[in-house]
């Protein structure tokens, strides 16, 4: 793991606000000297996230998140340590330390985002030469060259080797292109090109870096695209196509199928348009667009197929806190043809009378139902009240329900009696299925370094609990406490590993005259130790910070551990051990 220099890492807080770091992606309100809202890591209706301005630090006390700006970075944009220095540095301006050459994977992943680039400019630099088949496949299907250029298109040529060999000539080992999965092995054990006779779409992320590409063929060969699989830098389920280009124009978004339908949408003026990476779009991915969306407007394929993908999205977005709609894409297949076809003043009319996601699953609902017989309306009215059931406001309810009973002349209280029926099943379901989800979230998410503290904290008496947590927060709120207890304390009183190991660590940087600040614990502990190590530092706001106390909690945590007797973890039942995590709730 790459590591910081204090020097650095204090111009690097001086530099930063958290408060106005945490708003850039959290609704905050201030409260006095905190601020409050809802907290990014969980789902939560009441804020129970808060930032303190005093600390530079947040702490959610409804799932126990917490720590300093690197943290923050390293949780909500998914971002390996170094990564999220990086991206603060750059934020604020500031010059990165010389780099760390001994860290394999860094550099490694270093190398890949700088073949990618050469790569992307070599296939493009194909793509302008004269005759090039690619350029005369995209002008036919009416892309512009400004367009073309803005998208940073290429074309990997029709040959074994031509970019191996090119990147070879930058100083490009075999391995880095292989890893970068811009090159593989034959079955002669050649190094060969991934990509061979196809357009090329650069896939780029939020930072700017070419992650990944998309190969389409010209023709009409199977398969029709060839994408980068997972590498160092690289998740499929993970990116977004032109989320670059669009956050740029406001939080309503446009999520489009294909990166065909995205290029046309972009030229058109819908510079907000986005789409997946082919995939079926993946929770990750959902948050990463909630983050820059307040509304996201699916563009899917009108086919059976576009639309069954719509419904597996729009629900996926549920969870998301984002409004979703649904373009109702009558006169062609998807947004490209439709554009080609009628021109961007229709896509605009498409858009301004998108479907609300309600009026969509209906419509889909209806579909294939003769609604003017009688079997018809029953079997409509079944379904079209299992998609009202899953309506969270009352009033949008309301009016679907009115306009349902005009339509089938149902009366409104009997469709009110059902959709209530299946609110009731459905919140069975729902709580079903948020105990499942929050137990794989724990026993999953959560890393084991989390779970083996709440377990052995559960299992160690909470006295002693406390009395650990007091004389941390103590040292951390008066270091100069340290010496006159550091010969009493009993490194193996303390009741975990992880809360051993932070200990060892204050002591060694007050021993050192360190500062205590929370960002330079950055270097040496991962998310879920800067969340144990934060709660610390709340809890120092609480108690006294005296010498007695300490003395005390120094007693306490040797006499407890005497008595005590750990109860296994594996042997608590799924409640017993659900219980461990919540208090109330
Ligand atoms: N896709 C893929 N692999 C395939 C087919 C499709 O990864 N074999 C992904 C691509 O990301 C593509 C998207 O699914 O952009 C939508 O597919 P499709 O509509 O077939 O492709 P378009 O990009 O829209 O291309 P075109 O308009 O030329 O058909
Ligand atoms: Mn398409």
């Amino acid at each position: 793991m790459a590591r910081f220099s204090d020097d650095f890492l204090s111009e690097l807080r001086s530099r930063i606000d958290i408060e106005e770091l945490v708003s850039s992606y959290v609704n905050l309100k201030k409260k006095g000297r905190i601020s409050q809202g809802l907290c990014p890591f969980h789902t939560e209706k009441t804020p129970s996230f808060t930032v303190y301005n005093d600390t530079q630090s947040y702490y959610c006390f409804g799932c126990g998140a917490g720590g300093e700006c690197i943290t923050f970075i390293r949780n909500i944009e998914n971002l390996d340590y170094y990564d999220a220095v990086q991206f603060l540095a750059e934020k604020v301006g500031l010059k990165m330390p010389i780099e760390q050459e001994d860290d394999g994977l860094y550099v490694l992943r270093k190398r890949i985002y700088e073949a990618n680039r050469e790569a992307a400019r070599f296939f493009y630099n194909n793509l302008v030469k004269p005759d090039c088949p690619a350029y005369e496949y995209l002008i036919k299907r009416g892309i512009k060259p400004n367009t073309i250029k803005r998208f940073g298109l290429g074309y990997a040529p029709d040959s074994w080797d031509a970019l191996t060999r090119h990147l070879r000539s930058l100083g490009f080992h075999d391995n880095e292109l292989i890893s970068a999965y811009l090159s593989k092995k034959s079955r002669t054990g050649s190094t060969i090109d991934v990509f061979m006779n196809r357009l090329m779409f650069p896939i780029i992320d939020l930072r700017g870096n070419v992650v990944a590409f998309g190969g389409r063929v010209l023709g009409d060969e199977k398969p029709k695209y060839i994408n980068t699989s997972d590498t160092p830098v690289f998740k499929k389920g993970r990116g977004i196509f032109a989320l670059n280009l669009a956050k740029a124009h406001g939080r309503s978004l446009i999520l489009c199928e294909g990166y065909m339908d995205v290029i046309a949408m972009h030229q058109a003026g819908f510079e907000t348009a986005i789409a997946g990476l082919g995939t079926a779009f993946t929770t990750e991915q959902a948050q990463l667009v909630a983050r820059y969306a307040d509304e996201v407007t699916l563009a899917y394929d009108s086919d059976e197929a576009g639309r069954n993908a719509a419904k597996r999205t729009l629900s996926i977005f549920q969870s998301c806190n984002v409004k979703t709609k649904v373009l109702n894409l009558t006169g062609g297949k998807d947004p490209d043809e439709i554009i080609k076809r009628f021109g961007k003043e229709y896509m605009q009319k498409i858009i301004d009378g998108s479907l609300s996601s309600t009026e969509f699953k209906l419509a889909q609902a209806r579909e294939g139902i003769n609604t003017e017989t009688a079997d018809g309306k029953v079997e409509f009215l079944r379904k079209a009240v299992d998609v009202l059931a899953t309506v969270d406001d009352a009033i949008e309810r309301d009016v679907y329900t009115t306009r349902l009973s005009i339509e089938t002349e149902v009366s409104k209280t009997a469709i009110e009696e059902q959709i209530k029926r299946a609110l009731g099943r459905r919140k069975k379901q729902q709580d079903t299925e948020s105990f499942n989800k929050a137990r794989q979230l724990l026993e999953g998410r959560v890393s084991s370094a989390r779970n083996a503290l709440k377990i052995h904290a559960q299992n160690v008496s909470i006295r002693a609990r406390q009395a650990e947590e007091t004389l941390i927060a103590s040292l951390l709120h008066n270091p100069d406490l340290y010496k006159k207890l550091e010969d009493k304390i009993n490194i193996d009183d303390f009741s975990s590993d992880i809360i051993k190991r932070l200990f060892i660590i204050i002591s060694e940087r007050i021993e050192n005259q360190q500062e205590l600040d929370l960002i330079f614990f950055a270097n040496e502990l991962n998310p879920d130790e800067m969340a144990v190590l934060t709660r610390f530092l709340q809890k120092s706001r609480t108690v006294s910070n005296t010498l007695e106390e300490c003395l005390d909690c120094i007693k306490v945590m040797s006499e407890e551990k005497l008595k005590q007797s750990v109860k296994d973890p594996t042997e608590l039942s799924n409640e017993e051990f659900m219980r461990l995590f919540y208090k109330k709730e």
